[in-house]
Parts: structure tokens; C-alpha cells; sequence
């Protein structure tokens, strides 16, 4: 337990051990399950829970902090059940306890505890609970990340709680911000953080900075990662996410991204590679067109930034046991599904016996609704010098259908 201010207590739980997230994510850092109490003159509120794996420490971290007193109150933000995993436990410990959140929120709610005689208050966008000299008031934050998500803020201290918007995957002992011994990683681990998480919601991104924007901010409450300090790192966390959530739509039409992701055997889906990237280079001289060996790349997340992020894409089909090869599923296991829909793309590779990498990604790309060019440039094992000048006339002609 820690007194982050006169009225709220931190009351989340550590997990440094954890190195996935969500079965995608990797968290090298682990991760903490923010929760805080907050304590007005008349009653008191949790906000945000913690996964059910932890619930027995939370509910001791809770106890504690609260000094034998029970909540009046549990603020649901968002029910993903990194947070909503120990709420039953936490209704069984405290029978009394109200849970208000909002409407959406409610409907998962029921469906994640099995239980239809919740002990809901559901609240609309603007509401406010009063806790006697204290107030939270709901500010509706759809797809940041979840339809249900909703910020809290705490007038009088100046507090928000806006779940997992400004968190990060980082755990450290320390809580806040001032106290991280470790910079450069808390840095990489949020914005990877938002990566996974945020950038497929930039819109979004954008109308929760903007709900923001007139309210004062002494205090940043994330569900994950340091809280954020005037002091320390909220000013500039805000910053980033204003210029991460801008940078994707602002990108100049002479300037385009088109990245080639390849893995490569024997070399020759590499040279393929490299006449389709000249063909590319020939029709647009100023597009940034890099080919990318994902069988060697120590950053995974980078590369799937760089796909998420670019105008067009290539990918290599190489083939093993009758399918692509996994660096190449995991590139598209980081697609931002919901930005990359009708982004153009194409094949190529070389292939052995049979190619089915080919087919298998298209029908990927299709999943993804991406707009995959036809034909295929597909080259049965090595490439000849009129197949090298084919790739590059299929590079060509990609890049006019741009
Ligand atoms: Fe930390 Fe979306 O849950």
C-alpha cells in the first residue's frame, strides 16, 4: 500500500514475472495491476481490479490500505479480465460493495462473473458520484482499448484513472514515474505498449486526448506501469501519445512506405526481392522502399510497426511443410486489423515443390481485407536473369497501381 495523495492509495499488485500479455504481447518487463482507493469524508471507491491470479493479494494490498474499513464502491473503467478477474472474489469479501460503470461495461460485466444480480450503478458519459468531499466524475473513452472503456476523475485532487490509456507493460517497486531506475526500458515498454495496445484505435486516440485537454492534471493513474507525476513523466506522456496518434495519417503521398518483408533459405527469395525493390524504386524514386530479413531480426514489434505504419507492403512466400514460414505469421499476427484493411499489398518468392506460402498468406491478406495485387511473382527455385527482369517489371507495375 502507498499514499499516492491525501485521498488516494495505491492498492494494485506486482507481476515483474510475467513475459506475455494477451498471448501476443511480450512483456519483458512484466507488468503491476494498478488499483487505487480512493477515500472521500462519506465513502470510498476502488477503481479498476486486478487479474483473479493475483485476487488473494489484492484483496490484502486492499486491506491494508483501507485500514479494516469496506468500500463503498468499485470503479469498473474497463472489464477486461486483467482487471475484472478478481471482482468476485472481492464481492464475496465485501458483500456490500456497489459496482458502478457504464452501460457497455455492465453487459460484459455479467457475462465475465456469471452473474445477473450484479450490484450495478450504470453511469453515462459526464455523470459524478459524490464520496462527501470528494468526487469522480465518467468521462466515456470508447476503444481505448475496449467499447467499454471510461476514464474516472477525481475533481478535487486533480487525478485521473484512465485504466489502461497511458500505461505500459513495466513493473518496478518504486510505482511512480520519479522513481523508475530504469528509463530507457519503461520508455521502450510504453511505447510498445501503445503500439499494441492504442495504434489500432488513433481516432480514438485522439477524441480521449481531446476530452482531456481541459481538465487540470496533477496525477495520472494508469491500470498498468508507473503512475505519472507533474514532476515526472505526465506532461510528456501526454505529448507522445498527441504525436504518436497524429504521426500514421500525416504521412506525405511522395513519401510513401513501402516496406518487403522476406525470410530466405538459399538467397534467391532475397535477390527476387531486390528486383521487385528496384522495380518499386524505378516508378517512385522518392518512396522508402527497404527490404527487411525478418529470419534475423531481433525486433519483431519493430517490424510490425513498420507494417502497421507504411503505405503498401510485399511479402515473401517462402514455403516449408506446405506452408509460409513463421517469422512470417508472426509479422501478420502484430497487423493492426482495423487500420490495415484495404492497404495494398503483394507476393513474392521462390519456391520449391509446390508454393503453397503463397496461398496461405493471400488467404490471410484477404482475412485482413488488405487489397493483395495480382499476379504473384513466383519463382520456381532459382531465379534466372529473365525472371530477376520479370520481378523487377512486377515491381513496376505494383508501384503504378499505387
Ligand atoms: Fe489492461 Fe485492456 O486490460
Amino acid at each position: 500500500m502507498r499514499q499516492l495523495s491525501e485521498r488516494v492509495f495505491y492498492t494494485g499488485v506486482l507481476n515483474p514475472n510475467m513475459r506475455v500479455f494477451d498471448v501476443i504481447m511480450r512483456t519483458e518487463y512484466g507488468t503491476s495491476y494498478n488499483s487505487y482507493a480512493v477515500r472521500g469524508s462519506a465513502a470510498t471507491a476502488l477503481v479498476d481490479g486486478a487479474h483473479g491470479r493475483f485476487a488473494g493479494q489484492f484483496l490484502e494490498e486492499l486491506a491494508q490500505a483501507l485500514g479494516g474499513a469496506e468500500p463503498d464502491y468499485l470503479i469498473v473503467n474497463h472489464t477486461e479480465p486483467d482487471h475484472s478477474g478478481a471482482i468476485a472474489e472481492l464481492l464475496r469479501a465485501y458483500p456490500g460493495l456497489t459496482i458502478v460503470t457504464n452501460a457497455v461495461a455492465a453487459k460484459y460485466l455479467a457475462q465475465i462473473i456469471n452473474r445477473a444480480d450484479l450490484p450495478l450503478r450504470i453511469v453515462k458519459d459526464g455523470d459524478t458520484l459524490s464520496l462527501g468531499d470528494r468526487t469522480l466524475r465518467f468521462l466515456h473513452a470508447p476503444f481505448l482499448h475496449w467499447p467499454d472503456t471510461m476514464f474516472t476523475y477525481l475533481e478535487e485532487e486533480a487525478t485521473l484513472f484512465p485504466c489502461d490509456f497511458f500505461g505500459s507493460h513495466y513493473c518496478e517497486p518504486g510505482i511512480l514515474d520519479t522513481a523508475v531506475a530504469y528509463p530507457a526500458a519503461y520508455e521502450s515498454a510504453r511505447r510498445y505498449y501503445f503500439d499494441c495496445i492504442f495504434a489500432p484505435f488513433l481516432p480514438f486516440v485522439r477524441k480521449g486526448l481531446a476530452k482531456l485537454e481541459a481538465l487540470p492534471l496533477r496525477l495520472i493513474c494508469p491500470s498498468h506501469g508507473p503512475v505519472l507525476t507533474e514532476t515526472g513523466r505526465l506532461a510528456e506522456t501526454i505529448q507522445l501519445y498527441q504525436t504518436w496518434s497524429e504521426a500514421v495519417d500525416l504521412q506525405a503521398p511522395q513519401a510513401k512506405k513501402i516496406p518487403l518483408f522476406y525470410c530466405t533459405a538459399y538467397g534467391n527469395t532475397r535477390r527476387i526481392g531486390e528486383a521487385v525493390r528496384d522495380g518499386i524504386r524505378a516508378v517512385l524514386p522518392a518512396a522508402d522502399v527497404e527490404l527487411f530479413d525478418l529470419t534475423f531480426c531481433p525486433d519483431m514489434p519493430a517490424m510490425q510497426r513498420r507494417l502497421n505504419e507504411s503505405d503498401a507492403f510485399l511479402l515473401a512466400a517462402l514455403t516449408i511443410n506446405r506452408d509460409a514460414v513463421p517469422p512470417l505469421w508472426e509479422l501478420l499476427a502484430g497487423a493492426d486489423a482495423v487500420n490495415i484493411a484495404k492497404r495494398p499489398c503483394a507476393l513474392f518468392g521462390s519456391y520449391g515443390w509446390s508454393g503453397e506460402g503463397f496461398a496461405n498468406l493471400a488467404q490471410r491478406l484477404g482475412m485482413l481485407k488488405c487489397k493483395l495485387f495480382e499476379p504473384r511473382c513466383k519463382v520456381n527455385f532459382v531465379p534466372s536473369e529473365d525472371e530477376l527482369a520479370a520481378a523487377k517489371a512486377f515491381g513496376e507495375a505494383f508501384a503504378q497501381s499505387l
